[in-house]
C-alpha cells in the first residue's frame, strides 16, 4: 500500500472497509476537499486558545469544539458516524495547519480544493505550493501513519465510545493519549534527541552514556514488534531521498549511524527502530517544524481512529 496507493485510497478502505472503485474514489477524494474549510466562529475562537497552546492540545480541543456544530450528537448510526468520520478526515489538516499559523502570526492560507489530503497540508502550512517529491513523501507518511491495529490511542477512543459517548468524545480521548512521548510524542523527543547530538561522530559516545544511565533511546522498541517496524523500513528509504534531493544529510546520518550503533547494543532485549525513528528527518527536509510531528501523525491517523469507533459500535 505505501508503494502503489495514496492517502485518499487509504481512508476510503479504513472508513468503508473495501478499496474503493475508481468513481468512488474520485468522489471520496471531492468530498474531502470541499469540506476542508473551517466554521468562521471556530476560527475566532482558535485564535485565542491556539497562541499559547502545544499543537495537540488545540487540536484536541478543537475536535471538541467541533462537536458543537453538531446538530445530532447522540445518533451513533454507521450512516451518520461515517458522515463525521469524513468530516473529521477533511478538516485534520485545516485544523492543524491554521492553528500553527495563527499560533506565528501567519498569515492563514485557505485550503485548496484540487490538491490531494498531503499536498493541501503543506500548501496550507508553509503557504507555498509544494514540490512533488514532497508531496509524495508526506502521502507515503500519511499512509504509513493512517491505522496500526490495537495501539493506545486507538484504545482510547474504543473505550470512549463503548460508553455511548459520541465520536468527537473519543477522537479528542485518542489526542490526549497520541500525544504522549512514548506514543506518538515519540517523533519529536527523536528530534530533540538528534539535535543534542549534533553530528555522527558523536552517535556512540551518546548511545553508550545514555544506555549507562538506562535512559531509553527515543524511537527504539515496540510493544508488539520485536523487530525492525516494518513502517521504519519504508520511512528510512524516504529520509534517504529526501536528503538527497534537499543536499541535507547532518539528520539522516546521525539516524543511520544511531541504527547500526544501538542495535547491538539492544540486540538481546529485541529493540528495533519503530515508526517514530526516521519520521523527524523526513519531517525535517519537507520543512515541517518538530512542534507539529506528533499532530501530522493524528492528522493521518484519523482515518484509523473513526474506523474502529465505527467497529466498536457496531458489536
Ligand atoms: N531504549 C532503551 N531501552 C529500552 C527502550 C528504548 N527505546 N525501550 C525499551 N527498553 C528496555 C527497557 O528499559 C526494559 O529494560 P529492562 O528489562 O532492563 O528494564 C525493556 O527494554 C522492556 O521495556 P518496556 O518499556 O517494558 O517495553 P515495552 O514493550 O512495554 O515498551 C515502548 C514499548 C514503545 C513503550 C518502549 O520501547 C519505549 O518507551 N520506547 C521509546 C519511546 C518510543 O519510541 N515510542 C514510540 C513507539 S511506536
Amino acid at each position: 500500500l505505501a508503494e502503489h496507493s495514496n492517502y485518499e485510497e487509504i481512508a476510503y478502505l479504513l472508513l468503508f472497509g473495501k478499496l474503493p472503485a475508481k468513481q468512488e474514489l474520485k468522489d471520496f477524494t471531492r468530498k474531502l476537499a470541499e469540506q476542508r474549510q473551517l466554521p468562521k466562529e471556530l476560527v475566532k475562537l482558535m485564535k485565542i486558545y491556539t497562541k499559547t497552546a502545544n499543537s495537540m492540545d488545540a487540536l484536541r480541543t478543537s475536535v471538541s469544539l467541533l462537536a458543537d456544530y453538531d446538530t445530532n450528537l447522540s445518533d451513533l448510526s454507521v450512516e451518520k458516524n461515517l458522515e463525521r468520520g469524513i468530516d473529521l478526515v477533511a478538516k485534520f489538516p485545516t485544523l492543524v495547519t491554521t492553528a500553527y499559523r495563527i499560533k506565528h502570526d501567519l498569515k492563514l492560507v485557505k485550503p485548496k480544493k484540487n490538491l490531494s489530503s498531503a499536498a493541501n497540508f503543506l500548501c496550507m502550512l508553509l503557504g507555498e505550493t509544494p514540490r512533488e517529491v514532497a508531496v509524495k513523501a508526506l502521502d507515503t507518511d500519511f499512509i504509513l501513519h493512517a491505522e496500526h491495529g490495537f495501539n493506545a490511542s486507538t484504545f482510547s477512543a474504543r473505550v470512549t465510545i463503548s460508553t455511548l459517548s459520541d465520536m468527537y468524545a473519543a477522537i479528542a480521548s485518542a489526542i490526549g493519549t497520541l500525544k504522549g512521548p512514548l506514543h506518538g510524542g515519540a517523533a519529536e523527543e527523536v528530534f530533540i534527541m538528534l539535535k543534542k547530538i549534533g553530528a555522527a561522530e558523536n552517535v556512540e559516545s551518546y548511545a553508550e552514556n545514555a544506555l549507562k544511565k538506562k535512559e531509553k533511546i527515543m524511537g527504539f522498541g515496540h510493544r508488539v514488534y520485536k523487530t525492525m517496524d516494518p513502517r521504519a523500513v519504508h520511512l528510512k528509504a524516504m529520509s534517504k531521498k529526501l536528503a538527497e534531493d534537499t543536499r541535507n544529510f547532518q539528520y539522516f546520518s546521525i539516524s543511520e549511524k544511531l541504527e547500526h550503533v544501538v542495535v547491538p547494543l539492544l540486540k538481546e532485549k529485541r529493540i528495533y527502530p519503530n515508526v517514530d525513528f526516521y519520521s523527524p528527518t523526513v519531517y525535517n527536509n519537507l520543512k515541517i517544524p518538530e512542534e507539529l510531528f506528533d499532530a501530522i501523525f493524528a492528522t493521518s491517523r484519523i482515518s484509523g481512529w473513526v474506523a474502529h469507533v465505527i467497529e466498536q459500535l457496531s458489536d
